[in-house]
């Protein structure tokens, strides 16, 4: 069973930053989960909100600046929005990365680097696996590269879902893991299909998510599972 780090090793450290993805890495997570945008100059940006609100001392849409004014905001006081290159490069291959596609127009750009990746840096298309609630770019990256492992994010509906996996060939389903059941487990996997849920943290959900038997769990606190 897969330990997942969300948005790096939350509980620790602050969300979706370098020191979160190190954390991760420390805590023996098989693969960490991350969030990206777009900057107004085309750079991947790892956040999970539309705005940069919430996590830096700045204020407005993360698609409103560039690199370089977004690397001058702050979270906690020290921390830079990281790029997903700088994601990648910290990871170097030691688990698996799980992109979720967040901001419009990310789908083209994430191909491309983990296209980089494979080609340039010996990476393998088993080290990626692009996951979003948005299906529409879902397709668009498996038109774009059908070889990138695509993870079907759904909070309401498994067998919608389900379908939709099916017919885009996709390689596992991420459910809200209120959805599940032993049932429903199976038949997603008798369908060929890994079940990675979210976001499931206490000890109490941990357990009875791992006695459905779920081929990973994505946890703010991975050390947990
Ligand atoms: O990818 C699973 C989970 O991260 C989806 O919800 O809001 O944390 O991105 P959210
Ligand atoms: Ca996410």
């Amino acid at each position: 069973m897969l330990k997942i780090a969300h948005r790096g090793a939350k509980a620790y450290e602050p969300e979706n930053t370098l020191i979160a993805f190190q954390k991760a890495l420390d805590l023996n997570a098989d693969g960490i989960e991350l969030d990206v945008h777009l900057s107004a100059d085309g750079h991947i940006i790892v956040i999970h909100d539309e705005t940069i609100d919430r996590t830096t001392d700045g204020n407005g849409l993360v698609n409103s600046f560039s690199l370089s004014e977004l690397k001058s905001f702050l979270i906690d006081g020290k921390y830079k929005i990281p790029t997903l290159n700088e994601v990648f490069d910290l990871v170097d291959k030691k688990c698996l990365i799980n992109i979720e596609l967040k901001g419009l127009g990310t789908a083209r750009k994430v191909v491309k680097i983990i296209e980089e990746y494979i080609s340039e840096k010996n990476w393998n298309y088993e080290d990626f696996i692009v996951s979003g609630f948005d299906w529409n770019m879902l397709e668009e990256t498996s038109n774009l590269n059908s070889k990138i492992p695509i993870g079907v994010l759904t909070e309401e509906n498994i067998a919608a879902a389900l379908a939709f996996a099916e017919n885009i060939k996709a390689k596992a389903i991420h459910p809200d893991f209120h959805l599940l059941n032993n049932e429903n487990v199976l038949q997603i996997q008798e369908k060929g299909f890994m079940v990675l849920p979210w976001t499931i943290n206490s000890e109490e959900d941990i357990q009875k998510v791992k006695s459905y038997k779920v081929d990973g769990i994505i946890s703010d606190n991975p050390d947990k599972i």
